[in-house]
């Protein structure tokens, strides 16, 4: 898998990142939640400097342009519910993509630490032979990741995978790489070194779901 690390050169975008992480910061939602999509542009930019490019003669009113332009079938498919801010951002700029969208949870039998990661809906189309960009914010374990990856199975074989994210765990990118093949390219803003007792990245940000949406508990 080829990594690219976007906060490896100092742009705009640590700012996006410092503001996500801050805790003073972080609690307006709409800030936290526009600060995720306008990383997915980023990335989605650096992305499409990868893609297949083939020129078309354009016309303006003035004469006709050479412009290469991108070919590929692209299918945006996002880990609910974190992955959605992350999906607008991707889509704001392949806006002709086709778009899954793909349930992963983490749940806990015992009301432990341990946790499974369960898949419940997927709306897809056929992925066969496209280009597949899979977006989720938190690349903790990369389990989610991985049981998304199965679960997309069935809807046939990309020929292209890449990965978004916004802040990556050192673990969970190693964990990836034993799945995904070898041509996959994961795209992320930053990588933590750590993960705590309960799969959450260190310093990370926190629950990205939570602070995109709110909290899931009941009470
Ligand atoms: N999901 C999150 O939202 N945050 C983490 O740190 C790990 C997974």
């Amino acid at each position: 898998m080829h990594v690219h690390h976007l906060l490896e050169k100092n742009s705009i975008a640590n700012t996006f990142v410092a503001q996500l992480r801050n805790v003073n910061i972080q609690t307006d939602r709409l800030r936290f939640r526009r600060n995720i999509e306008r990383l997915g542009e980023i990335l989605g930019y650096e992305l499409s400097k990868n893609l297949k490019f083939q020129e078309e003669e354009i016309q303006t009113p003035l004469g006709t342009a050479n412009v290469p332009l991108h070919k590929e079938e692209l299918v945006i498919c996002s880990i609910l519910r974190a992955g959605l801010p992350l999906h607008t951002g991707l889509l704001n700029y392949f806006d002709a993509a086709d778009n899954s969208f793909i349930s992963a949870y983490r749940h806990h039998p015992n009301d432990d630490e341990e946790f499974e990661i369960l898949v419940e809906y997927l709306a897809s189309p056929s992925l066969e032979g496209k280009t597949l960009i899979l977006a989720d914010p938190m690349l903790a374990t990369g389990r989610s990741f991985v049981n998304v990856l199965q679960a997309l199975e069935k809807m046939g074989k990309p020929k292209q995978i890449h990965l978004v994210s916004v802040i990556a765990a050192r673990e969970g990118i190693e964990y990836l790489e034993k799945s995904f093949p070898e041509n996959s390219h994961l795209w992320v803003a930053t990588i933590d070194e750590n993960l705590d007792e309960k799969g959450y990245i260190v310093p990370g940000l926190g629950d990205a779901g939570d602070l995109c949406f709110g909290s899931k508990k009941q009470h």
